[in-house]
């Protein structure tokens, strides 16, 4: 099932965006996990916007992959980091406020960010996102 989606996705990507080859290299391993998919990127140009929204215990990573192929002005946005509250609860064994955590200690403690979160309230309930300005 998860491999059909990801052919239509890149159908459709293919015919809005025709000719990119860095689009085509992403979209030939969009069926993969994240962290394999990113393996296999190798040398491409610095992305305008990265959006992280897979797996929260693999934030951390993703937060690495991101920086890798950023330049300054990249915008990263991390979505569900603020889950109900649970991310300032230091003691949660829920491993994806803990890879959400780290990856929020990860954004602050980088120099090269400018990071903010912000909280929604909206029909799945409360929760936000990260904004991460590459400044170097
Ligand atoms: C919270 S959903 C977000 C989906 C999409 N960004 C959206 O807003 O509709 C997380 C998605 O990440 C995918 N996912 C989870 N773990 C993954 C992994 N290790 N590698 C790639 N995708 C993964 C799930 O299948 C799911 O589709």
């Amino acid at each position: 099932m998860q491999q059909q989606w990801s052919a239509v996705d890149n159908y459709l990507i293919k015919a809005l965006i025709p000719g990119d080859p860095v689009l085509d290299r992403v979209l030939e391993n969009n069926h993969r996990a994240a962290l394999q998919s990113l393996e296999a990127l190798g040398e491409c140009p610095a992305f305008d916007l990265i959006f992280i929204d897979a797996d929260k215990p693999n934030n951390p990573h993703y937060l690495r992959w991101a920086l890798r192929y950023s330049r300054p002005g990249t915008l990263i946005i991390g979505d569900n980091v603020v889950r109900d509250g649970e991310v300032v609860n230091p003691q949660s064994a829920d491993e994806r406020v803990q890879g959400v955590r780290q990856f929020i200690e990860m954004m602050g403690a980088e120099p090269r960010l400018t990071a903010t979160a912000l909280q929604t309230v909206g029909t799945k309930g409360w929760d936000g996102f990260t904004l991460a300005w590459v400044n170097a």
